[in-house]
C-alpha cells in the first residue's frame, strides 16, 4: 500500500512528506488484528484508537500513492470488464490496470438495476475518491457522495475530483453524517475490515437508506469476522440478499498485479525512484503484502522474503505482531426493509 519509506534511529519514517514510525505500522496491524478477531473492541477508549492507528496509515497512503494507482485489491470479472468497456473504452490502458475499477462496477452491477443514474449513493471509505469518480462516470451519477474517516484523503479527493453532483466529506462509518432514510445506495468497498464496530455501522447504513434502498459490500474477512458478520445480519435492519464469494476473483486480479513487469510494479518502482536501495527493497515488499500478496498466495523470491522478515524485525521491535488471517472476500448485497 505504503512505498517509500526511509530509516532512521530504529524507526521507519517517510521521507519528504510527513513521518510514519515503525509503531504506525505496527499500531494498524495490531488494530487489524483486533478488529478481526471475531469480538467487538470492547471499550470507547480502545475503539478509539484502532481508528487513530487506522487513520495515520490512510493518511500516509493518500499522501503519497499517485493517481491511478491501487486503491484497493481488485477484482478480475470478464462480465464487469465488457460493461465498462462499453461507456470507458480504454479505462484500462492508460494510467491503471483496470482491475480496482472492476471491484467497484462489480459491486454496483450487482445491484441489478439498468439505471443507476438518478440515485443518492453513498461511497462509505471512498479513499481518495477514484472508485466513486471512475463509477460515477461508469453508471451516470447524478447525485454521489464518497465518504472516510481520513481528512487528507477526502482534501485530495475534493481537490481532484468533485464537481457538482460528486463530492467528499470526512466522516466515521460508524456515525455517518446523513438523515434517516435520505440515501438510495450505500457502497462498501474493501473498508469495513477496518471498523471497530461492526454492528453500529451496519444500522447506520439501515438508518440512512431509504425503505427499498441497496446495500452493497464488498470485503476481505477472517473466519472469525466472518462469524461476527454473519451473527450480525439478523439485527441490522438490513434483508440480505446475496453472498457472493469473490476470492477467486480478487486473487487472479492480485496475481496479475504481482507479475514482474505489471502495472502495479511500475508504478511501485516509479514512486520509490528517490528511496535508497535497501529501503526499496524493504518498503518495496510489505507493499506487496498490502496489495494482497499473501492473500493470493504470491511466491515471493528469496530476496523478497529475506527484505520480508527483517521489515517484520523491525517491526517487532514496537512490540508482538499477531498474524492476521484472511480467508475470503465476499459480496454482500441487502436492502432496507
Ligand atoms: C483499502 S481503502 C479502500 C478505499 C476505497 N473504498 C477503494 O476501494 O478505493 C479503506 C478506506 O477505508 C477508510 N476507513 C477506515 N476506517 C473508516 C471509518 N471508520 N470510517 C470511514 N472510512 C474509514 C480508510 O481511511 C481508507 O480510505
Amino acid at each position: 500500500m505504503f512505498g517509500d519509506f526511509s530509516m532512521g534511529r530504529g524507526a521507519v519514517e517517510m521521507k519528504k512528506s510527513g513521518a510514519l514510525a515503525a509503531d504506525d505500522i505496527h499500531k494498524f496491524w495490531h488494530s487489524i488484528f483486533l478488529i478481526n478477531s471475531g469480538h467487538a473492541v470492547a471499550s470507547d477508549e480502545a475503539k478509539q484508537a484502532c481508528k487513530e492507528a487506522i487513520k495515520a496509515l490512510y493518511d500516509f497512503g493518500s499522501r503519497n500513492l499517485h493517481d491511478g494507482m491501487v486503491w484497493n485489491w481488485g477484482c478480475s470479472d470478464a462480465a464487469v470488464d465488457a460493461r465498462i468497456k462499453k461507456s470507458v473504452p480504454l479505462y484500462d490502458a492508460v494510467s491503471s490496470d483496470g482491475f480496482s475499477e472492476q471491484l467497484y462496477c462489480f459491486a454496483l452491477n450487482a445491484i441489478g438495476l439498468d439505471d443507476l443514474s438518478d440515485k443518492r449513493v453513498l461511497d462509505v471509505g471512498c479513499g481518495f475518491g477514484e472508485g466513486l469518480n471512475f463509477a460515477s462516470r461508469v453508471f451516470g451519477f447524478q447525485n454521489a457522495v464518497g465518504l472516510d474517516l481520513c481528512r487528507n484523503a477526502i482534501d485530495r479527493a475534493n481537490a481532484r475530483l468533485s464537481r457538482p453532483g460528486l463530492l467528499f466529506v470526512c466522516g466515521d462509518a460508524e456515525e455517518l453524517p446523513f438523515d434517516d432514510g435520505e440515501l438510495d445506495i450505500v457502497v462498501n468497498i474493501e473498508s469495513s475490515h477496518t471498523y471497530p464496530d461492526l454492528s453500529r455501522f451496519l444500522k447506520e447504513v439501515a438508518r440512512v437508506l431509504r425503505p427499498g434502498g441497496y446495500f452493497s459490500h464488498v470485503d476481505l474477512f477472517t473466519d472469525d469476522r466472518y462469524r461476527q458478520f454473519v451473527a450480525l445480519k439478523p439485527e441490522s435492519g438490513l434483508e440480505w440478499l446475496a453472498e457472493t464469494d469473490i476470492t477467486d476473483r480478487v486473487k487472479e486480479a492480485i496475481r496479475a498485479r504481482m507479475r514482474p513487469g505489471s502495472f502495479l510494479r511500475r508504478a511501485l518502482a516509479k514512486q520509490q525512484r528517490d528511496t535508497p536501495m535497501l529501503l526499496r527493497m524493504l518498503s518495496g515488499s510489505l507493499a506487496l503484502a498490502n496489495f494482497g500478496a499473501d492473500f493470493a498466495g504470491h511466491q515471493y523470491t528469496r530476496w523478497e522474503r529475506l527484505m520480508q522478515s527483517m521489515f517484520v524485525r523491525m517491526l517487532k521491535r514496537s512490540g508482538s505482531l499477531q498474524p492476521v488471517r484472511f480467508t475470503r472476500y465476499l459480496h454482500h448485497l441487502a436492502r432496507k426493509v
